[in-house]
């Protein structure tokens, strides 16, 4: 009777410890659409979290991916075997943005599948670490997701303590590990999400602190963040990577948002976890939902 229980407890403290990649829901990612100073843009929308600090934040938190080559001053993608990660969603810590460690390992070095087994190589001087500076958007999903676009980013298998983890490559964020700010206005016609940086802007991130601005008793029609003015931080960090912009439009140009139900906060911002109900909580109470 008191070793059963032990067990059990045992059973359920390891699959609540190291999470099962298979429990990850399978599902299409569909674009939503914003504007950026009258341009449209269209993104993804990955990890919603909710955030303790009352400040934006600076730096998103990130988790180290490990890329396996034979030389130090090798190229990260020229890899001697699948990456390796130790964190997928609902581990405490996880987090979309990867830094890159590059896993110096000897030729012929039979493929590791966990950090436990790259720790003994470690120790023991077989594999040796090297930090870089280089971030990548790297969203763990289900092995058999998919992205309305296929084409927006790379679909990779790595392993995970031991068994296959699945994620969408997005590539380096352009700006490593920094935030950017995301303005959900809240209009009689729905949500219109406002940025002011978009790929290839100095300050663009797909890391988003998300701010909102009630315009629920205005008939302007929002297209640039020049028309929000103290718009409230929602303590909510989102990883939206934007995969296309529109051309940009002629200033004065009257451009009306989209009332399609994709710009409702409710559906952009759905998160894929157990932080809905909270961040729900969050963001219904900043827009009076
Ligand atoms: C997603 O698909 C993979 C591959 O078929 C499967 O192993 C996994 O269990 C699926 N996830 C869920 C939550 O059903
Ligand atoms: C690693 O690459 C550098 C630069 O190409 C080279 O000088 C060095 O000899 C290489 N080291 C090994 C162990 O191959
Ligand atoms: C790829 O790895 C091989 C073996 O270490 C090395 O000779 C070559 O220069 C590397 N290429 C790049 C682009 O890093
Ligand atoms: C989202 O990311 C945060 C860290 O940024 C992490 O604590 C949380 O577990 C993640 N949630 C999901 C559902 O992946
Ligand atoms: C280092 O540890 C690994 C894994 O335990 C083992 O396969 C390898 O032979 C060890 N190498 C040395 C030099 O001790
Ligand atoms: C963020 O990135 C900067 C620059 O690469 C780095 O120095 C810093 O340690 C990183 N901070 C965190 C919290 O990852
Ligand atoms: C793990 O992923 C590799 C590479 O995609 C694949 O060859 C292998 O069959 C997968 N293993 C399982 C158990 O799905
Ligand atoms: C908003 O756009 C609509 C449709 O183009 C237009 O009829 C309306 O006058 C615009 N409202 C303002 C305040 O510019
Ligand atoms: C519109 O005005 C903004 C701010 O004054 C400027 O940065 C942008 O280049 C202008 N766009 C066009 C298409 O003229």
């Amino acid at each position: 009777m008191k070793f059963s229980i032990v067990a059990l407890t045992l059973a359920l403290a390891t699959g609540t410890l190291a999470g099962d990649p298979s429990t990850l829901s399978n599902k299409t990612y569909t674009l939503y659409q914003a504007w950026d100073a009258g341009r449209m843009l269209w993104h993804y929308t990955f990890n919603v979290t909710s955030v303790s600090d009352s400040t934006p934040l600076k730096v998103a938190p990130t988790v180290p991916i490990y890329k396996f080559v034979l030389n130090a001053s090798d190229d990260p993608h020229n890899t001697t075997q699948l990456s390796l990660i130790d964190f997928i969603p609902g581990d405490a810590g996880y987090s979309d943005l990867w830094q890159i460690v590059k896993v110096v390992v000897p030729q012929g070095l039979a493929v590791v599948k966990s950090i436990d087994q790259l720790n003994l190589l470690v120790t023991n001087k077989t594999a040796t670490l090297y930090p870089t500076q280089i971030y990548v958007n790297c969203p763990v999903v289900g092995a058999t997701s998919t992205l309305e676009n296929p084409k927006d980013a790379e679909f990779v298998t790595g392993y995970y303590k031991g068994v296959n983890a699945s994620w969408f490559d997005f590539g380096p964020n352009p700006n490593g590990n920094a935030t950017a700010p995301l303005y959900h206005v809240n209009t009689p016609n729905g949500i219109v999400e406002l940025t002011d940086t978009v790929p290839g802007d100095a300050g663009y991130s797909a890391f988003w602190n998300i701010f909102t601005y009630d315009a629920s008793n205005s008939n302007v029609n929002f297209t640039s963040v020049t028309q929000l003015s103290n718009p409230t931080y929602a303590k909510t960090l989102a990883n939206c990577p934007v995969t296309k912009v529109g051309p940009a439009v002629a200033n004065g140009t009257t451009t009306t948002p989209s009332a399609s139900p994709k710009s409702s906060a409710a559906v952009t911002l759905f998160p894929s976890g157990l932080l809905t109900v909270a961040v729900m909580m969050v963001l219904g109470a900043t827009l009076g939902l």
